[in-house]
Order: C-alpha cells, then structure tokens, then sequence
C-alpha cells in the first residue's frame, strides 16, 4: 500500500531530494520563512523574493546566516531580474497564490537562463467531474479569500506545460484533504 504522507510532509522530502544539487543563481519564489535556503549548497547565491516589505522573521535571520543572498520586494508577476539572470527557479507551493500564473510562469521563463531549470512542488486542482474538483471549485473563493490568495481549484500543471519550457517533467501525488478529499499534488523540473 502506498505510504499516506501529508503534503507538508512530501513538500520537506521533496526539498531534500530537489535542492541541494541546485547551483549558482537560485531565485526562491514566494520564499516565506527561507526554509528553502536549508537546504542549498553553501556556494549558491540564493534570491528571496516575496511580495511584501513585511516578511517572515525567519526569512531575515536565514538571510543573514548566508554568505551570497538577497531579499527582492516584488510579485512573482514583475520579477525585477535582467533576462537570463538566474540558473534555478524555486517554486514551492507559491504558483497556487499568485494572482496571473501565467504571467508568473514567463517572468520565469525570461529570468532563468537557457539550460536553467524550475523546481517546482505544488498543490493542484483534482481532475474534472470528481467530487474532490467541485468541492475544490466550490471552496475556491473563501480559501482565495482567507488564505493568502491560495487557489485549491488551480489547473497548475496544464500551466506549467503550456509555458514554452523545452522539457517538462512532472510527477503527481496526492495527500489527505478537506473533508476526507485528497489533495492532488505536483513536483518537477522544466527546463528553459
Ligand atoms: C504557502 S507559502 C510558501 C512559502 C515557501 N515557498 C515554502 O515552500 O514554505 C506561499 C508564499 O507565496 C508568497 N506569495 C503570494 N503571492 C505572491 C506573488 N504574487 N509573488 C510572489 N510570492 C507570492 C506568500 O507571501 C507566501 O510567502
């Protein structure tokens, strides 16, 4: 039988088994508390960026625990990158808050360098005309409202797909959800 993990549970897996081999310019999207940043090389310059001047505690003392790293102000929408900036995109359950995904997606895209890769973990909406979709569809708004912008009912990896990436390769999962649902999950890379 497979293993019942929580998602905060396979998200801290993935990040162990994602990370680590990062390298050079790693921009952490949505970083929350930087726990990210546990994670990577010592050598890696880590970019931080969330929307608003008021951030985590956490997030200040880990970005002062590193050698190279630097907090950006600013929506995942309007990254205030060069283009080609960076050799590794971080986006751990963020693409769900984001106002316009796709537009998330190509600013992505723009930032990373060819060859540069997104890691991605995500939560994702059910498939269509399941119970676990129309009850997602019809929480949406009030999650949308009360948690930070996070959509359950977000078709996140036909996104990540449909984003012009050269390879994607993505896995799924699922957890317990809402009211003895599942909540269907996410991981991968797509490379620039
Ligand atoms: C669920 S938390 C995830 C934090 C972290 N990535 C992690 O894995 O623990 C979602 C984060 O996305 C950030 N966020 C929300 N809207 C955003 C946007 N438009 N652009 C960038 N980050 C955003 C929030 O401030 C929050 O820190």
């Amino acid at each position: 039988m497979p293993e019942t993990l929580s998602t905060a549970e396979r998200r801290r897996r993935w990040r162990e088994a994602a990370l680590p081999s990062l390298r050079g310019v790693v921009l952490d999207l949505g970083a929350g508390s930087g726990v990210a940043a546990d994670h990577l090389a010592p050598e890696v310059e880590w970019l931080a960026l969330e929307p608003r001047r008021r951030t985590d505690p956490a997030l200040s003392e880990r970005l002062g625990r590193r050698t190279t790293a630097r907090l950006l102000i600013a929506p995942a929408e309007l990254i205030p990158l060069e283009s080609e900036a960076v050799d590794a995109v971080i986006a751990s359950t963020v693409l769900c808050s984001v106002r316009k995904p796709a537009r998330a997606l190509a600013e992505i895209r723009r930032v990373l360098r060819p060859g540069g890769k997104l890691v991605f973990f995500e939560h994702v909406a059910a498939d269509r005309r399941t119970w676990t979709s129309a009850l997602q569809a019809v929480y949406s708004p009030l999650s949308r409202l009360i948690d930070h912008g996070c959509d359950p009912h977000r078709r996140t990896g036909e996104l990540i797909t449909a984003a012009g990436f050269a390879d994607v390769v993505m896995q799924r999962s699922e957890a317990p959800g809402v009211l003895g649902t599942v909540e269907p999950l996410i991981d991968g890379t797509a490379i620039r």
